[in-house]
């Protein structure tokens, strides 16, 4: 378990931007970042020269399948491994050189809970407080992650999405700048998953900077303002959702139409060509058109197209 002692400052709210993505300051600016496991000939890169920023109060998910190099650059970016090249700012400090200052400043839930199991939910959040050196409330803490109720329980006695979601209370006990969520959704039921994401919103909307990791295209889809989709420890499309999805995807209109026996047929009209007009006109006026519905890519489609493979598995 990873902890640290420190005195932490409770940060004011920051106006946030809607496109933090285009603004100037960045809250993380990873270059050359690159990791492997074991050594000499059983050496394994698992983050190959990863390069990105991350705007100040940008939603920057990190998308890729099982064993892309996802959680290696989190445990890299909060200081937990030493990168063996590259480095990561944040907050304007190196993260390799001034761990115990920039970990005053960030929140993290990694993918495995690592919570005191014999205590309960509010001596955990309580214990991390003290560890900071900050008042939290942490009862309010629970009630925003769905444990209001069950705050005096041992966390042994915890379901998984239960432990989750108080890793999730606990990493914004220091009321954190930038909040790492290592697939902080991961294996929840809808309503907790949609819970956890009105929190990473409002942490958001309080100014802080949220780096997630998630293979979940529509997680990504909706919550972030750019997506970097890793794959085999490398960055291989960085940009927004719309953007991936305009440079990538493949807009399509599915048109049902009944034919003269009284058949169901259907048809697919690319969108954005120069002569989509007219074939939707033509359409119209000279089938019988039953239904018709918009499609456009998803981030799974697109990831397909770009490296073959899926984001799961
Ligand atoms: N402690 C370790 N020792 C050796 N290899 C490791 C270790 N941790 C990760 N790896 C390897 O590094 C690569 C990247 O792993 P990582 O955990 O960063 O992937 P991930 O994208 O987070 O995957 P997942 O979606 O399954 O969480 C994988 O090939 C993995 O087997
Ligand atoms: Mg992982």
């Amino acid at each position: 378990m990873w902890i640290w002692a420190c005195r932490c400052p409770i940060h004011a709210a920051q106006s946030s931007d809607p496109r933090g993505y285009l603004m100037a300051n960045h809250s993380i600016i990873a270059q050359g970042l690159t990791y492997s496991y074991g050594n000499g000939s059983a050496v394994s890169t698992a983050v190959d020269h990863v390069s990105f920023e991350v705007g100040e109060g940008e939603i920057f998910s990190y998308l890729g399948p099982n064993g892309a190099g996802k959680s290696t650059t989190v445990k890299m970016l909060t200081g937990q491994l030493r990168p063996k090249s590259g480095k990561a700012m944040l907050l304007g400090k190196d993260i390799a050189r001034e761990t115990n200052k920039v970990q005053q400043e960030i929140g993290v839930a990694f993918e495995t809970t690592n919570l005191y199991e014999q205590m309960s939910a509010v001596e955990n959040l309580k214990l991390f407080a003290d560890l900071f050196g900050v008042k939290a409330d942490v009862h309010a803490l629970l009630e925003k992650v769905g444990l209001g109720n069950r705050g005096k329980e041992r966390v042994a006695n915890f379901s998984k999405g239960m432990k989750q979601r108080l890793m999730v209370a606990r990493a914004l006990v220091n009321n954190p700048r930038i909040l790492f969520l290592d697939e902080p959704t991961e294996g929840l039921d809808p309503v907790s998953s949609e819970s956890i994401r009105s929190l990473i919103r409002e942490a958001r909307a309080g100014g802080a900077t949220v780096f997630l990791t998630t293979h979940d295209m529509y997680e990504a889809d909706r919550l972030s303002d750019r997506v970097a989709f890793i794959n085999q420890g490398k960055i291989v499309a960085l940009d927004t959702p719309y953007k991936l999805k305009q440079q990538y995807g493949k807009r399509l209109l599915k048109v049902e139409i009944e034919n003269g026996s009284g058949q169901i047929e259907a048809r697919e009209i690319t969108l954005d060509h120069s002569d989509t007009g007219e074939q939707v006109k033509h359409l119209l006026e000279s089938e019988k058109v039953i239904t018709v519905h918009s499609e456009e890519a998803t981030l799974e489609d697109i990831f397909i197209q770009i490296t073959g493979r899926g984001l799961v598995g």
